[in-house]
């Protein structure tokens, strides 16, 4: 029976928590020296690889200062229990308008342990900032959200998180995925995990079908192997731009349906089949978990593909 993943202290949308037996099946087809995400959003598939070098980027800042702070000892376990047990009983007896007081203090100057409060009692634990870059996100409307059990559970995720921090050599840095993908060597491993188009869109996660293609330009420049995560498709839509950016022999697809707990609305919770593209060549396959349905790209004839064609697996 497989470990549940390692869950991190914060919540982020797009989180792969669901995904990361996969990911991890399929980065193991490779030797790599570092692990590079340049869209490392809650962290949850480094925390779970725990590989020994890594170059975590994201454009949110707060995301990055947060790890930083636990990797440098400057928010520890019992720091933020010290935190939340108080900032949580200021909130269970003032209620909703404690909460808006510590988003403004936020707001004014960013903490990490503002971050974590707000980031664990805002609505549906969605992450947003206004077009000034200012976090939004509204009250979950329980005023004992940081009762005595959920603030144990908090403070042993950052435990057991800084404990593995604490033995890598990784490095957390705010930046653009062109900034993180120009970083990128031979003997990398890269798992990008963008922000789906058209899905959330806030200060942090304008992602438009530029950077979608500016993406996919870089990675298929990347001098070592690749696993990109994005959206194949709903029950509303099909993804056009993986079949305009990804379809060829060097590249594989897999895809599985996935179901979103964060989302600020219904729409954002409907099941979504998620795809990983990678570059890895003549993938084998095994999982724990229930497997990845390996596609044909858009079920094109094989011929298109030449002798090399993705196959599924037990296929001949
Ligand atoms: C889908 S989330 C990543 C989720 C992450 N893999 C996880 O499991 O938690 C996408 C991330 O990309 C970041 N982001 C958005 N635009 C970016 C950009 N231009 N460059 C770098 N990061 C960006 C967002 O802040 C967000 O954290």
């Amino acid at each position: 029976m497989s470990t549940p993943p390692l869950v991190p202290p914060i919540k982020c949308q797009g989180i792969k928590t669901k995904l990361v037996e996969e990911i991890r099946a399929l980065a193991a087809q490779q030797d790599y020296e570092r692990w590079v995400e340049p869209f490392c959003g809650s962290c949850v598939v480094p925390l779970n690889l725990q590989p020994q070098r890594a170059l975590l980027f994201d454009s949110n800042i707060h995301i990055i200062r947060l790890y930083q702070d636990i990797q440098a000892g400057r928010l520890t376990a019992p720091m933020a229990k010290a935190f939340l047990t108080e900032e949580g009983e200021k909130l269970r007896t003032r209620g909703e308008d404690y909460f808006y007081e510590v988003r403004q203090r936020f707001n004014d100057g960013p903490s990490s342990l503002d971050f974590l409060f707000l980031n664990r009692s805002c609505f549906n634990g969605v992450m947003r900032f206004n077009r000034s870059g200012k976090f939004n996100v509204p009250f979950c409307r329980k005023p004992d959200r940081f009762a005595v059990q959920y603030v144990s559970k908090i403070t042993n995720q950052l435990r057991r998180i800084g404990e593995v921090i604490a033995n890598k050599d990784w490095t957390f840095e705010a930046a653009d995925f062109r900034a993180a993908l120009a970083k990128v060597k031979p003997g990398d491993f890269v798992y990008a995990d963008p922000p789906y188009a058209g899905r959330h869109v806030d200060y942090f996660n304008s992602w438009s079908e530029k950077d979608e293609n500016d993406l996919a330009e870089r990675l298929k420049q990347v001098p070592c192997k690749f696993i990109l995560s994005t959206w194949h498709s709903n029950e509303f839509r099909t993804n056009l731009l993986l079949e305009q950016n990804w379809t060829g022999p060097r590249f594989q697809l897999f895809t599985r349906q996935h179901f979103y707990h964060v989302g600020s609305t219904e729409d954002l919770r409907h099941p979504m089949t998620e795809a990983l593209v990678t570059n890895l060549s003549g993938v084998r396959y095994t999982t724990t978990q229930p497997a990845l349905e390996q596609m044909a790209f858009f079920e094109k004839p094989a011929d298109d593909y030449g002798a090399t064609a993705p196959k599924a697996p037990g296929k001949s």
